[in-house]
């Protein structure tokens, strides 16, 4: 089952996880509109796509408003004729705590991540309804959008989002037969490369080895090329069933997330004062509180960080 004739959109697929999306995707078949800010990177992203086999042209535009949404559709329908799959990559990190955090810090990793998937999914729908195409939305969340993270209000606010537009998406689309869901990735690129945890792996990985199995399995954590099948299975017609998910991978995992759903539940007869809850909150509730953050796992001692300074 392949995607020869489908059209697909991947934001931010200059370089890293982006571009290995949309080299996956033509490689089973799919003209392929590349987008990015950096000229440079999506004209090499084309040039290897095409030295692939495959077709492709880019979109050279920041990715957020809806101008810009309205654009790489237009590209695809103009370059190849129709679209069907739309993957909402691109994305920025800012990362600071909470109260180094400035407004400008916010407000452009959430024009980016959530409002560029806001704007260019809904007009990517607005085609699919129009042209009764059951096409593909694929977006981007993250662990820290699951879990939360240390530094990245932003980003978790932004990733979050995503998870949320994607269940609502997946029941305002249902009727039109296209489905939205949200690919939690993990991977060695320009925005995890520099992390001392991965520091072992990410090395591996530039010397042209295989990353340690620690690593791969029981992190997650591999190549964007490992994340890319996930995408173009989505895209396909074998995902046709499949919709409102959040799916990770990474490395040898593949990981079905849970939505957020009541994990206790206690009524009383005219509802929940304060004073109720004082003398009753911690019985009832108290075992049952919600952990928050990833958990990383010790590193084995042949794979920790060299200091700093030694490396
Ligand atoms: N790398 C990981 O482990 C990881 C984990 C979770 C989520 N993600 C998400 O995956 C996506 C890709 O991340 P990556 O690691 O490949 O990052 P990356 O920095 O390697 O690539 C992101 C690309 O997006 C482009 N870009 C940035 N702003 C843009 C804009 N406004 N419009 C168009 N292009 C823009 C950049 O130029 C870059 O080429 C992001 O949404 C990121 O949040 C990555």
């Amino acid at each position: 089952m392949s995607l020869a004739g489908k059209v697909a959109i991947v934001t931010g697929s200059g370089r890293g996880l982006g571009l290995a999306y949309a080299r996956e995707l033509a490689r089973q078949g799919a003209a392929v509109v590349v987008n990015d800010v950096d000229e440079a990177v999506a004209a090499d992203a084309v040039r290897t796509i095409e030295a692939d086999g495959g077709r492709a042209t880019a979109v050279v535009a920041p990715v957020g408003s809806s101008e810009v949404a309205r654009q790489l559709v237009q590209a695809a329908v103009d370059t190849f004729g129709r679209l069907d799959i739309l993957v909402t990559n691109a994305g920025i990190l800012r990362d600071k705590s909470l109260l180094k955090m400035t407004d400008e810090d916010f407000d452009a990793v959430i024009n980016v991540h959530l409002k560029g998937t806001f704007t260019c999914a809904r007009e990517a729908f607005g085609y699919f309804k129009e042209n009764q195409v059951p096409g593909r939305i694929i977006t981007i969340g993250s662990p820290t959008g699951q879990r939360g993270n240390f530094g990245q209000t932003n980003y978790a606010a932004a990733k979050a989002g995503i998870v949320g537009m994607v269940r609502t998406w997946a029941l305002e689309m249902k009727k039109a037969g296209v489905t939205a869901n949200a690919v939690i990735p993990v991977a060695a690129t320009a925005m995890t490369k520099t992390l001392p945890y991965f520091q072992k792996a990410v090395e591996a990985d530039e010397r042209g080895d295989a990353m340690p199995a620690f690593f791969r399995h029981e992190l997650g954590f591999g190549t964007a090329d490992d994340v890319a099948g996930l995408v173009a299975f989505l895209a396909s017609d074998a995902a046709a069933g499949i919709t409102g998910q959040a799916i990770g991978a990474g490395g040898d995992r593949l990981q079905l997330w849970t939505h957020p759903e009541a994990a206790a539940t206690a009524y009383r007869e005219g509802g929940w004062g304060y004073q109720d809850l004082v003398e009753n909150f911690d019985s009832l509730f108290g075992d049952k509180l919600q952990s928050v953050g990833e958990e990383f796992l010790p590193l084995p001692e042949e794979l920790q960080p060299e200091p700093a300074q030694a490396r």
